[in-house]
C-alpha cells in the first residue's frame, strides 16, 4: 500500500455522488457493482483499498496446471481443432474418480464425473435437473446465507427459491425444519456450500447424515457445493486415502450432485474448470418430467446431453488436462494442496483479531457449539447498523466487503474475504480499522 499520509475518513461528497450516479443501494449492491464503485473511489482518491469484496484466489496456481496445459498443447497439434467430449476427457474422469475416493472416501466411477466450466456451470445444470425432475417440485431450497450467483441461476431457470438460515437452524433443529419444508412436496433440490460462503460454517457429519436420509425419503437432490473442499483447517483433510475425510452427504444418500471447483482449492479460477459428480445411484434413474426439457428421461443423459451440450458443448481440453494433473498429483501425495491453502486460515485469524479488538463482532460466530473456523471468509457486524450502513463507513476508511443481504440472510452485516491480504498489509489494516472504530465511537 502506497499511502504515506493517512487520508481517512475520505470525504463523503464523492462517495455520495458515486453511489447516486451508479443508482445503487449499498444494502443490496451486487459484487460487480461494488467492484466498480471501489475502483472509482480508489482512482479518485489515489489510494489502495482493502478489496475484501472479491471472493477470488490470492495464491498463485501450482505450476503443475499451466505446465500441463502447455505440454498437451505443444505435443498434440490437433488438440485446438478437436471438440472435447461433452462428458469430459477420459483422463480427467479417471483422475476425478480417484480424487473423490482419496479425499472423500466414496466410490464413484469415471462416468459419474462430469467436467464443467467452473462450479458455476455445475450449479446451473444441477439446479436445472433437480428443479425439473418432477412436476411441481420446482423449488430450490438453500441453506443460507449462500453464494449470490446460485440464486441468480435459480431465477434464470424460472425455478422458485426458499431459504433456511444456518444462523437459526443447526443439528436436529435443522433436520426438523428440512423435514417440515420437504413435506410441502415442492422442493426439487437442496443447495449448500460447506465450508460455507460467506460464513465459513461447516456442516457436521451427523447433520449430513440426517440431511442424506431426508433427501432419500423425499426424493430431493442434494447439491453439495464443495468449492472449498477440505478448507476447514481445524482438521487436516489433506492426506490422500487416510482419515479424516471431508464430511459429505454422499455417504448417506444416492440423491446427490457434488460440485468440486478448481478455483479455490487449486487457485485455478481463471481456467474455469470444475467437476460435478453425479451419484452412481442417480445417474440412470428415469424421471418422465425431464423429457419436457431434454430429449431424454434419464437423469445422467439429461445432465450431459441436455445440460452441457446446449450450453457450452464441453470444457476446453487443456484445462481438463491441467485439472487431471492436479488431481493426480494430489492423489499420489506430490502436491499437498490444503497445506498451501492453509495460508487463508492464517490471514483470517489475524484479520479477525484486528476487527474484533476494535469494536466489531463476528455475526456468524458459532459453528454448532464451536467457534467458527478460520478460512476464506468471515462475517462482521457493528451495533445496529445495516450491512449497507456499515459498508458505507468502511468505504470511507478504504475497506470494502459485501453486504450480507445479497447472500440470502436477513441478518445485517458485511462479508470479509481475506484471500488477497498480504503479510505487509496487516499494519495498515490495523490503522484503518482502529481509526474507523474511533470514528464510529
Ligand atoms: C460457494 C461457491 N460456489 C461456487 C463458486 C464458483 O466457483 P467457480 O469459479 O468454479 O465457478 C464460488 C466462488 O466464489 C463459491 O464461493
Amino acid at each position: 500500500m502506497k499511502n504515506n499520509i493517512f487520508p481517512f475518513p475520505l470525504d463523503t461528497s464523492f462517495l455520495d455522488k458515486a453511489i447516486q450516479n451508479a443508482g445503487v443501494d449499498l444494502n443490496i449492491i451486487s459484487i460487480r457493482e461494488l467492484t466498480r464503485l471501489v475502483d472509482e473511489l480508489s482512482l479518485h482518491h489515489g489510494i489502495d483499498f482493502f478489496r475484501f469484496e472479491f471472493g477470488i484466489p490470492g495464491l498463485k496456481a501450482e505450476r503443475i496446471g499451466p505446465e500441463e496445459e502447455i505440454r498437451v498443447l505443444t505435443n498434440d497439434e490437433m488438440l485446438p481443432s478437436t471438440y472435447p467430449p461433452f462428458d469430459g476427457i477420459p483422463r480427467l474422469k479417471k483422475a476425478a474418480a480417484l480424487f473423490v475416493k482419496k479425499f472423500l472416501n466414496i466410490e464413484v466411477f469415471p462416468e459419474n464425473c462430469i467436467p464443467t466450466i467452473g462450479a458455476m456451470q455445475g450449479g446451473f445444470i444441477s439446479q436445472a435437473i433437480a428443479g425439473r425432475r418432477r412436476e411441481g417440485y420446482d423449488t430450490i431450497l438453500y441453506l443460507d446465507p449462500g453464494f449470490p450467483v446460485n440464486k441468480l441461476q435459480t431465477k434464470f431457470l424460472g425455478l422458485k427459491a426458499e431459504s433456511v438460515d444456518l444462523y437459526d437452524y443447526r443439528g436436529t433443529k435443522l433436520l426438523n425444519r428440512l423435514d417440515q419444508i420437504f413435506s410441502s412436496r415442492k422442493i426439487g433440490g437442496l443447495l449448500w456450500s460447506s465450508p460455507n460462503n460467506p460464513t465459513w460454517t461447516c456442516l457436521k457429519e451427523k447433520e449430513l447424515e440426517g440431511i442424506g436420509n431426508l433427501l432419500t425419503e423425499y426424493d430431493v437432490i442434494g447439491i453439495e457445493d464443495s468449492a472449498y473442499l477440505g478448507m476447514d483447517f481445524r482438521v487436516n483433510y489433506g492426506i490422500p486415502g487416510e482419515p479424516p475425510f471431508q464430511p459429505t452427504v454422499s455417504r448417506y444418500t444416492d440423491n446427490y450432485f457434488i460440485i468440486i471447483s478448481s478455483s479455490k482449492i487449486f487457485s485455478y479460477a481463471g481456467q474455469r474448470v470444475a467437476l460435478t459428480v453425479i451419484s452412481p445411484g442417480l445417474m440412470d434413474r428415469r424421471y418422465p418430467n425431464l423429457k419436457r426439457y431434454y430429449n431424454t428421461d434419464i437423469l445422467g443423459r439429461a445432465f450431459i446431453h441436455g445440460g452441457i451440450y446446449p450450453t457450452t458443448a464441453g470444457v476446453p481440453q487443456t484445462p481438463q488436462h491441467a485439472l487431471a494433473a492436479l488431481f493426480e498429483a494430489a492423489c499420489n501425495g506430490k502436491y499437498d494442496f490444503l497445506k498451501k491453502a492453509c495460508k487463508y486460515g492464517e490471514r483470517a485469524r489475524r484479520a479477525k483479531e484486528i476487527f474484533l479488538s476494535h469494536g466489531f463482532n463476528l455475526l456468524y460466530d458459532d459453528d454448532f457449539g464451536e467457534p467458527i473456523a478460520d478460512g476464506f471468509y468471515f462475517t462482521i457486524f457493528r451495533g445496529k447498523m445495516t450491512g449497507g450502513e456499515l459498508l458505507y463507513q468502511m468505504l470511507l476508511f478504504g475497506i470494502a466487503g459485501i453486504p450480507l443481504r445479497i447472500t440470502g440472510t436477513v441478518r445485517e452485516g458485511v462479508r470479509i474475504c481475506v484471500s488477497l491480504l498480504n503479510e505487509n498489509q496487516f499494519d495498515e489494516l490495523k490503522k484503518r480499522v482502529s481509526a474507523l472504530d474511533e470514528f464510529l465511537g
